[in-house]
């Protein structure tokens, strides 16, 4: 194992003289579009390439990780200096991954990590997706301040990294406060339009929503589409039923700046230009980057002008 790691290592060290070129080549295997922060996170990725004169080459996955595979085979074939992975699921990669390895590519992960050895991949740039759950439950806490609450659940893809630690970071906040209770828990694969058939379903199972204090989302996008849902079935979003979600894009802060939604967290969309930063360090004069680059996670509330929020967004690619 020792000797393994040597000749990774002495493989890691030989490998910049080798791809000094200026015109790097990056292949880019994205999941997909299924929410405002992906497209913009795709738009960002595009541009920052552009800025440093990157060649980049976008795969668009469809949410499928056997596209993903196909994409990063298509990469090592093609002989790109590196390949960023925004990864749909946690595991299944090892195999795809010691192939990039042996083929001398680095692979940088971006906005959510893998179950997979660390020394397959050069560096991971997501924010604690633990801590973002965490930071969800314990404003519900706070909100809350003692009084009983029936909670329900959006979650994001299953299987991927943000849905299982976004939900056991909010699990772990809530844990021990017994007025808090989450009654509904279930996919809406981070998307607008399941969130909203999936609040649907809640709100007919639970009292037409009158059993219903909170909604927690792993993401914006299915709380935008549950706002909708909640509306339709005569409450107030945000009023009525507490939400707090994840991302922090320009229609949640416009839903708090309207009264019909109380907090988000923000995931910046700009994973890739710290990765680009490591990347082109590495390939400079090698210096290997350390394995996770973690990026900021910030609570809005309805005390933010999330008005001037949306206003300076909006056009940024979401
Ligand atoms: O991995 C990041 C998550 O993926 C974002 O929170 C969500 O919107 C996206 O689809």
């Amino acid at each position: 194992m020792k000797l393994k790691a040597l000749l990774i290592a002495s493989v890691m060290a030989l490998a910049p003289a080798a791809s000094m070129a200026a015109d790097m080549t990056v292949g880019f295997s994205q999941i997909g579009s299924e929410s405002g922060w992906r497209a913009a996170e795709t738009t960002v990725t595009k541009q920052e390439a552009e800025k440093r004169g990157i060649n980049l080459k976008f795969a668009d996955a469809q949410q499928k990780q056997e596209n993903q595979i196909k994409a990063i085979r298509s990469f090592i074939a093609q002989g790109v200096d590196a390949i960023l992975l925004a990864p749909v699921v946690a595991t299944g990669w090892d195999e795809v991954l010691e192939e990039a390895k042996d083929a001398e590519i680095p692979v940088l992960l971006l906005d959510r990590t893998v179950d997979a050895p660390k020394d397959l991949y050069m560096t991971a740039v997501t924010s604690d997706l633990v801590h973002e759950g965490n930071v969800a439950g314990q404003w519900l806490v706070d909100t809350m301040n003692g009084k009983q609450c029936n909670i329900v659940e959006l979650q994001g893809t299953t299987g991927s990294s943000p849905a299982i630690d976004r939900k056991k970071g909010f699990g772990d906040a809530i844990a021990g406060h017994d007025n808090l209770k989450i009654i509904r828990s279930q996919t809406g694969d981070f998307t607008r339009s399941q969130g909203k058939v999936v609040m649907e379903s809640f709100l007919k199972a639970e009292d037409g929503g009158k059993n219903i204090c909170a909604l927690y989302a792993h993401n914006d996008d299915m709380a935008v589409g549950a706002i909708q849902a909640i509306k339709e079935a005569g409450l107030k979003p945000g009023e009525d039923i507490k939400i707090v979600a994840i991302d922090a894009v320009p229609d949640m802060h416009l839903a708090i700046a309207n009264g019909e939604a109380n907090a988000t967290i923000e995931l910046t969309p700009n994973m890739a230009g710290p990765a680009f930063d490591v990347l082109e360090a590495y390939l400079k004069d090698g210096t290997v980057p350390p394995k996770w680059i973690q990026t900021e996670s910030r609570l809005y509330t309805a005390e933010d002008d999330n008005k001037a929020i949306y206003e300076n967004k909006k056009n940024l690619g979401y």
